[in-house]
């Protein structure tokens, strides 16, 4: 993230529109490149960036980095239409293979980056990748003079050097072999991590699908519970990357998550430390979904280690659970 915004043109102290209920590295990569968050609500289905204060607060913004949160791509085309031709970068950390209206993202920024970071879909040894539009952008001499004062150094750019529809989807599967020199360069992650990635790329369909097919054997098995699923538009495909469940109250989450917990299922909450984080960079508590959604949601584990007897242990835990604040 710090790679792409200082990469794309810019003025100094930029303001740069960001969901408040993602990760707070988002908050501090604006942040130590000089510029300044402006935080923006979600939506609850999706909990992706909500177009319509987007809309609002577009005069005052000079790029925005929107999340394909938990896998789910954000709505590029209503995203793009309420913020006009700022620069967007999409921030794919939690999505890898999700589609938009039938392209895959990371294609239809600015920008877009990922993660690398053990834990995330093709977690390996760390480092990210950054995909720009603009391949003059994108010369590595450009990035290294950018990116000079940098402390986060490891860098796996990955450059394209044309948009054209699809173009994404075959650079991806290209990274099943070799890299290949005429639209990649290799900065400088560590060979180790490198080697590591190399290793981990082919499985990255079957590590979606089991996302996906735990996703899914979730979806069924909890349909009717007194807590709200995870809905997916009809315009994606959802990498499930994380499986949110969100409950009436802040105490049916809490029940439900001891319930879970007690049982030996890794439940976890996420992004209430990160919007406490935001108020030290001038968050005011007025993204009323995105305080809903950190107080309400717990995460269900969906990663494909997942067994069936473990997706039986939460549904099982989950049909006896009434939320009472109902
Ligand atoms: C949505 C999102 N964006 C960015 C990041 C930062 O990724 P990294 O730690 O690889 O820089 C994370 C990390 O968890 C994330 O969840």
């Amino acid at each position: 993230m710090t790679a792409a915004l200082s990469v794309l043109p810019l003025p100094k102290r930029a303001r740069i529109g960001v969901p408040v209920y993602t990760c707070s590295a988002v908050f501090d990569a604006i942040a130590a490149v000089g510029h300044i968050p402006v935080f923006l609500d979600i939506e609850l289905d999706y909990y992706t960036i909500d177009p319509a204060p987007l809309a609002k607060s577009k005069d005052g913004l000079d790029a925005l980095v929107a999340v394909h949160t938990f896998g789910h791509p954000f709505d590029f085309d209503a995203v793009r239409t309420a913020c006009g031709d700022i620069p967007i970068i999409e921030d794919c950390a939690h999505a890898m293979t999700a589609e938009y209206k039938g392209k895959r993202i990371g294609s239809f920024g600015d920008a877009a980056i990922y993660s690398l970071r053990p834990g995330k879909l093709l977690g390996s040894g760390g480092g990210g990748m950054l995909v720009l539009r603009n391949p003059d952008l994108a010369k590595e001499s450009s990035l290294e003079s950018k990116m000079s004062h940098s402390s986060r150094g490891r860098l796996f750019i990955h450059y394209l050097q044309a948009m054209a529809g699809g173009m994404l989807n075959r650079s991806l599967s290209a990274l099943d072999s070799r890299p290949d020199s005429s639209h990649m360069k290799i900065g400088r992650m560590t060979p180790g991590d490198l080697a590591l990635l190399e290793r981990r790329l082919p499985s990255l369909p079957s590590i979606v699908a089991a996302h996906r097919r735990n996703a899914s054997a979730l979806l069924n098995a909890l349909s009717g519970g007194t807590f709200q699923l995870p809905l997916a538009s009809r315009a994606v495909t959802h990498d499930y990357y994380l499986f949110a469940l969100r409950f009436h109250s802040e105490n049916g989450r809490a029940r439900a998550q001891a319930r879970l917990q007690r049982a030996g299922i890794g439940a976890f909450q996420l992004y209430r430390v990160a919007l406490e984080k935001a108020r030290a960079h001038g968050y005011r508590g007025d993204c009323p979904n995105a305080e809903t959604a950190a107080r309400n949601v717990v995460m269900l584990p969906v990663h494909p280690k997942v067994s069936e007897v473990a997706i039986g242990m939460m549904s099982d835990q989950l049909s006896q659970f009434r939320d009472v604040d109902r």
